[in-house]
């Protein structure tokens, strides 16, 4: 099997630099496309079957060192209680919003087992057919980031709701967080008993927070699901989206593996961080670029990442849909030929 990705996240600097995308299965591929044609988002994610599809398509097309179950962080949150729908071009919705101890006697705790087991399905199907070629990685929302979808109802630019929770009803917001985070823990646990062999924790809005209420309120729920899957054999990355003012305190989060976005650059970033193996981060949209800048972009993060303990390569965020699908595929190899 190629072990690239692997022997990174345990901290051996490897020739080449493994790579693989964030959202690598999704829309810019015209061949999740042809299958997303027939099958809404929320039937892809619980058809095993197409799910595996999906998730290998990147893998076939791309060439890149890891594959991702294809899935979403907020689908967890259906058994426990919410109304969970996707609306073309406004993308999650979540109704009746959690805004009380009332919303909140309404949700509860899942079974991995009986749940979601449509996801450990993918996994089994995904372990089978990826046997001698890439690791597979499973994944979840953090709890922060899962509890801004659940408070705010979706997706938001001031997160007044959740923001306003934290401030007016901190005993409120604690018990949320706290059955988040079994919820997260149990479900991430079952991912790796049926076969995820790293697992990635996507903490995307935990960036709006100042750093003091980032380490009261969201670090120590990250914290304890990193901790808790420690001893599993499985490596943990942990992303933070638009998180260099926190660099500090995620360092603190027991990761073994610390995703970047792309404002600070990797060589900034280690010096807060200190020695660690770090993911990332290319912003996504340089994938515009013509083909001899984007080698410049690609050359100067690989030089970074030689700084770090090891070095994984990817982007700073998820790839978007109006990237053509050929320079995902020049990326990943612009990374395999600079760091051989
Ligand atoms: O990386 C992968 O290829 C694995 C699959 C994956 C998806 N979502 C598929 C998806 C993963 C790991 C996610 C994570 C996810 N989902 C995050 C954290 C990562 C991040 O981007 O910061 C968040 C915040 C979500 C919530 C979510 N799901 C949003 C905001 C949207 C709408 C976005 C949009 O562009 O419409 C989704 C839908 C979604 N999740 C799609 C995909 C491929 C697009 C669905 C479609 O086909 O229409």
């Amino acid at each position: 099997m190629n072990d690239l990705f692997l022997r990174a996240c345990r901290g051996e600097k490897t020739s080449p630099v493994p790579v693989w995308l964030m959202r690598q299965a999704g829309r810019y591929l015209p061949a999740y496309q042809e299958v997303r044609g027939r099958t809404d988002f929320l039937t892809l994610c619980r058809t095993p079957e197409l799910a595996a599809k999906v998730t290998l398509q990147p893998v076939d097309i791309l060439g890149v060192d890891a594959a991702i179950l294809f899935s979403d962080i907020l689908i967890p949150l259906v058994p426990m209680g919410a109304n969970l729908s996707f609306h073309e071009g406004r993308g999650p919705v979540l109704d009746p919003p959690v805004r009380s101890e009332a919303d909140l006697d309404k949700l509860h705790p899942i079974d991995p087992v009986s749940d979601v087991s449509f996801v450990l399905e993918t996994i089994r199907i995904l372990r089978e057919e990826l046997k001698d070629r890439v690791p597979l990685i499973g994944f979840s929302g953090a709890p922060f980031t899962l509890a801004t979808y659940l408070i705010e109802g979706g997706t938001s630019k001031s997160f007044v709701n959740i923001k306003r929770m934290l401030f007016e009803s901190p005993a409120l917001y604690h018990r949320l967080m706290d059955l988040i985070t079994d919820v997260t823990l149990s479900y991430l646990k079952a991912q790796i008993e049926a076969g995820a062999q790293a697992v990635q924790v996507f903490d995307t809005w935990a960036g709006i927070l100042s750093v003091k209420d980032y380490e009261k309120c969201a670090l120590p729920y990250a914290a304890r699901i990193l901790e808790a899957l420690e001893g599993l054999g499985v490596p943990r990355i942990y992303f933070v989206f638009d998180g260099g003012h926190v660099l500090e305190s995620i360092k603190k989060s027991g990761a073994d593996v610390i995703g970047l976005d792309w404002r600070t650059g990797i060589d900034q970033a280690l010096l807060k961080l200190g020695s660690t193996v770090v993911q990332g981060n290319l912003d996504p949209c340089t994938l515009f670029l013509p083909e001899d800048q984007l080698r410049l972009r690609v050359q100067d993060i690989l030089e970074q990442g030689r700084n770090a303990r090891a070095h994984i390569f990817n982007l700073g965020h998820g790839i978007l849909p109006e990237i053509p699908a050929d320079k995902a595929k020049l990326l990943v190899k612009l990374v395999h030929e600079l760091s051989a």
